[in-house]
Order: structure tokens, then C-alpha cells, then sequence
């Protein structure tokens, strides 16, 4: 493996992960993406204890195979007998090399190398659904969409990947119009914004087919953008209202939120009188990018199966979303409160979430971005905060 993130590409590169060892072949593989990886054992695995009739899982793009590899082995283990494993990557190239890695696996396993597009219809027509659907994808996976949440059972899960991160982060605004239907800005909540821009394009979806879908986690290392979803039967009662505009102040970094259901004016910012003017980006899923309950038991799951599986990176990821719901997107980097304070360090992190609930402000350490805060304070509060606390040293 390369441990400076390069491509592996040697063809007989011999690979372990978690419990699986495979051949990693001439194809695409990112040992930096373990992460996905590892949530993606865990997700299935959680599953799978969880349910009450056989199930179907679909590695849409599968690579080497080694999701659903790990799926077989780690979430499934003795207890096989009643899970098909679907596998399909796009590249007939790659179907030997997923058939070697997969053939010593006890459950039963569906090849393929289609389009994912013609799977997935195909599927829908016969009625096979899902209950998991990994989606890794390249570049957007927007148009497929609407089929994966079709090929999906009701509470089955999806997790998706988008490497697109032009559009939904408003370096491509015309890009963003074309793929996301929304209006994309720049933010320094950069990688939040693009997960919000791309749960709101899955729940418009859902909602299009009049079923709901509950966000588990997001996150991103700002080059993949990564959503694990429940579909859901029913629009859950109000969801509605989780879609809506994110604005902010480019000059003075004034945040607000407003859900398309009650939208209305947008008040003045900070800045002096018509000087501020706001940069809109949405519609946006404004609700929380977070199940927290869920990460409690990914991660006592993941502390169970011991690092060898779960990797301490994936497990400080876990514990970092698991702190930050993600329940408010008015978000700010310390590093722009301290240039907004005339200069100087920036907060301490832990230490101004404690200071803004003191105040009787939500706040947490956003778990998306490093060193950002995420709280309903408005920015003058926040920054006389952080003010107190300069003034107390810290
Ligand atoms: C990001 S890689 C998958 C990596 C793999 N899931 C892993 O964890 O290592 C994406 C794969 O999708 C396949 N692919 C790209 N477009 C596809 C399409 N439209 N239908 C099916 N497969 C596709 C590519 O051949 C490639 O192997
Ligand atoms: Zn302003």
C-alpha cells in the first residue's frame, strides 16, 4: 500500500482489511478509504442483527469486491445462510478478480459487471429490492438516484458516496444548478454545506416516490462526500420543513436559516446599513446530519469487534459525529472569529462550546470540519464570547 493515499495499482498486490485478504488487481482502490469501508461492515452488520427475514445486499460498484468481501465475512460471519450478496461493478475487466476474492464466502453471491443504471431498473421491474445498497460511486451519483431509492425495501439502508465536490461546494454554480437543482455558494463550512446539498437531493427524491428518509451519518474528508440514509414508508410528519436556504454575509459573516415552508425577507446582517449582502445556497437539508442513538451502537459495535476490524480512525470518525448531531447549520471556523476579533489565536474549541452553553446556546465541535463551531448564537454573541474569554486567557 502506498501510505501517502496514492493509488494502489500492482495486479497480484496481495491486501488485508479488517478480516479479509484479497488481491487488490490493476483496478481503483484507496486504502485512505477504509473508513467508508469499515461504516460500511458496521451498517450491515447492525442490520443484520436486527432483522427478522432473509436479506439482499447490493455492492453497486464494487471494485475488487472488498465491500462486499468484508460484508460476508464481518457482518455475516457462520450466520449466512439466509443473505444474497449482490456484487456488480461496471468493468467486465474486474469480474474475475471479484470472483477470486469472493469464492471462498459461505452465503450466496449474484456477479454482475452491468451498468448500474440497467441493474437497478432491472431489479425495480422484477420486484428484487434491496435492503442495503452501497453506492461508491465516481463523480455524481445524482441520476441514479431515483432508481436506488426505487430498488430499496421500506427501513433499508443506502449508503452513497459523490466525489463531486465542485458543484455542491459553489465552485460550479452552473454545475450545481444541472446536478443538484439548488443554489451552491462558497462557505467555510465547506464539506457540511455539500453533504446538506446532497441529502437534500436524496429527500426531494424520496419525497417525489411520497417516502421519507432518515440522514444516519455524513461525512466527508473533502474530496468524498459520504450519506448513509433509512428509507422510510411515510414522509415523517414535518420533514418538510427540513429543507431550506443557508445564507451568509460574505463581509461580515452573519449566518441565517430559513426553511422553504415559512420562508419570508431576510433580515438585515451586521453590517453597516446596506453594506452586507448575502450569498443564498439551497434548498439545503437543514435538519440534523446525525443519528445519534445509531452511532452510540456503530460504535459499541465497533469497540466489540477490536481495532483488527474497525480501524481507530474509523472509530475516532464515529465518535466524532456521534458528538456533533449536526442539528443547526450555522457553523464557523475558529480561525474566522479570530481574524474577526482583529487577529490574535483562535478559541480554544472545547472550551467556547462550554462558554456558548453556559449562555444557554446550542453548540458542539462541528464533527464534519475540524476546527469549526456549529451553534444558534448569532455571530455578534459569538464573538463577544469569544471576546470573555480572551479576556480570561484563554
Ligand atoms: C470508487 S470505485 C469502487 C471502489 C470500491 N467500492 C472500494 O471500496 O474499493 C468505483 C467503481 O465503479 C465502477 N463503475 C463506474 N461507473 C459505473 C457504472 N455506471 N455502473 C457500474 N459500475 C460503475 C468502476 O469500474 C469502479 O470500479
Ligand atoms: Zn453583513
Amino acid at each position: 500500500m502506498a501510505a501517502d493515499g496514492t493509488l494502489l495499482t500492482s495486479t497480484d498486490h496481495h491486501y488485508r482489511e479488517g478480516l479479509a485478504e484479497f488481491s487488490l488487481g490493476p483496478g481503483f482502490f484507496r486504502p485512505e478509504s477504509r473508513p467508508a469501508r469499515d461504516l460500511s461492515v458496521l451498517l450491515a452488520r447492525h442490520q443484520k442483527a436486527r432483522a427478522t427475514q432473509p436479506l439482499r445486499w447490493l455492492d453497486l460498484m464494487a471494485g475488487c469486491g472488498i465491500r462486499a468481501l468484508r460484508w460476508g465475512l464481518e457482518a455475516l460471519g457462520s450466520d449466512a445462510a439466509e443473505t444474497e450478496l449482490w456484487i456488480n461493478d461496471g468493468d467486465p475487466d474486474r469480474l474475475p478478480l471479484i470472483q477470486s476474492n469472493v469464492q471462498a464466502l459461505g452465503c450466496s453471491t449474484r456477479l454482475s459487471a452491468e451498468a448500474a443504471d440497467l441493474l437497478l431498473y432491472r431489479s425495480i421491474l422484477q420486484r428484487q429490492r434491496f435492503d442495503f445498497i452501497d453506492l461508491d460511486a465516481f463523480g455524481a451519483s445524482g441520476s441514479l438516484i431515483q432508481p436506488v431509492l426505487q430498488a430499496l425495501r421500506f427501513e433499508g439502508l443506502l449508503f452513497l458516496a459523490s466525489t463531486d465536490g465542485r458543484s455542491p461546494t459553489g465552485h460550479d454554480r452552473v454545475g450545481a444548478i444541472r446536478s443538484l437543482g439548488a443554489a451552491a455558494r462558497v462557505h467555510p463550512a465547506s464539506w457540511e454545506m455539500a453533504l446538506r446539498q446532497q441529502i437534500g437531493l436524496v429527500a426531494r427524491q424520496a419525497w417525489l416516490l411520497g417516502h421519507g428518509v432518515q440522514p444516519l451519518f455524513s461525512f466527508s474528508e473533502g474530496r468524498t462526500f459520504r450519506l448513509a440514509l433509512r428509507l422510510l414508508r411515510q414522509i415523517p410528519a414535518g420533514d418538510e420543513k427540513k429543507l431550506g436556504l443557508v445564507a451568509r454575509c460574505e463581509r461580515c459573516g452573519a449566518q441565517r436559516v430559513q426553511p422553504l415552508l415559512k420562508l419570508s425577507g431576510w433580515p438585515a446582517c451586521h453590517c453597516l446599513e446596506g453594506q452586507g449582502r448575502w450569498s443564498i445556497s439551497g434548498p439545503l437539508w437543514i435538519g440534523p446530519l446525525q443519528e445519534e442513538p445509531l452511532l452510540q451502537q456503530l460504535i459499541a459495535d465497533a469497540q466489540d469487534l477490536g481495532l483488527q476490524q474497525i480501524s481507530p480512525v474509523t472509530l475516532r470518525l464515529l465518535r466524532r459525529l456521534q458528538a456533533d448531531p449536526g442539528d443547526c447549520p450555522t457553523v464557523w471556523p475558529t480561525d474566522e472569529l479570530a481574524s474577526r476579533l482583529g487577529g490574535g489565536g483562535p478559541p480554544a474549541l472545547g472550551r467556547l462550546v462550554q462558554a456558548l452553553h453556559a449562555e444557554g446556546y446550542r453548540a458542539s465541535a462541528s464533527g464534519v470540519m475540524p476546527a469549526q463551531v456549529r451553534t444558534d448564537a448569532e455571530l455578534p454573541q459569538l464573538l463577544q464570547i469569544c471576546t470573555s474569554l480572551r479576556g480570561e486567557g484563554i
